[in-house]
């Protein structure tokens, strides 16, 4: 099968299609292809988290190779949200979806989509974008609000979807050429750009404005006496998403 004219391969059970796209990339694999599968037993999300991965859900990931080097790769991450966010809109055009900082989408202030974006091979660099949406229903016990499509939606056109919009978006990005275009379509659809955030490193809270986002993919924080700091990673709490979970609850 294909999915927006790139190839698919479907597996009924798989550990992760991340590990899956790291494998084959091991053994020369180039791509483009998506790797897609019912369920996952190893589903892995960010920060060491594990992905719930029950039969109802897309699991997929898009492996492919670029001619720039790695460090190019950090950018891939809003690349995918862009596209999750164009699908999502495609699918649902009442839903109002928004960017959570890097890459989580959002309807309502709750999460229903998870990427993670690994480099996965070398020369040349193979890069892995794993997808996991909720479609049929979302997990229990997470530490943020979730929530799903709804399964009147069939995963396999969530699917078709995400490839095409991944596709056109890959595009535009063209290897980091298009990354200004990239930024500020993300930006249009960031939460809380240009209101407060707190974000956690290490044992120490900054306090400031989320003013932008960097090239290199860092999230940008002015403080009120103007010193800039670069988030790469870590908690980062937005009172704009604050607001808005108060506002659906
Ligand atoms: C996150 O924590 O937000 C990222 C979750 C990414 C989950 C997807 S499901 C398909 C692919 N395979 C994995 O093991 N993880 C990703």
């Amino acid at each position: 099968m294909q999915a927006a004219g790139i190839p698919v391969r479907h597996f009924d059970r798989i550990d992760s299609t991340n590990a899956e796209a790291r494998r084959l990339a091991e053994q020369g694999e180039r791509g483009p292809v998506w790797l897609w599968a019912d369920e996952q037993t190893g589903g892995r999300g960010r920060m060491g988290r594990s992905w719930v991965s029950e039969p109802g859900n897309l699991y997929a990931t898009f492996l492919f190779a670029i001619s720039a080097d790695p460090g190019i790769a950090a950018q891939v991450s809003f690349v995918a949200a862009l596209a999750v966010h164009d699908m999502v809109t495609a699918l649902q055009p009442a839903a109002q979806p928004s960017i959570k900082w890097p890459n989580d989408v959002l309807i309502g202030g709750a999460k229903f989509c998870g990427v993670l974006p690994e480099v996965v091979g070398a020369n040349p660099t193979r890069i892995a974008i794993g997808c996991g949406v909720n479609v049929a229903h979302a997990p229990h016990g997470t530490p943020y609000p979730v929530t799903c499509l709804g399964a009147a939606i069939p995963v396999e056109s969530v699917l078709q979807e995400l490839s095409l919009s991944l596709s056109k978006r890959l595009k535009i990005w063209d290897e980091g050429r298009g990354f200004p275009a990239i930024r500020e379509a993300w930006g249009a659809r960031a939460l809380g750009l240009g209101g407060a955030v707190t974000a956690t490193v290490g044992a120490k809270e900054i306090h400031g404005i989320f003013t932008g986002l960097a090239a290199d993919g860092a999230l940008i924080l002015t403080a009120a006496d103007g010193t800039v700091s670069h988030i790469h990673s870590g908690e980062v709490k937005f009172a704009a998403l604050e607001a808005l979970r108060r506002k659906t609850q």
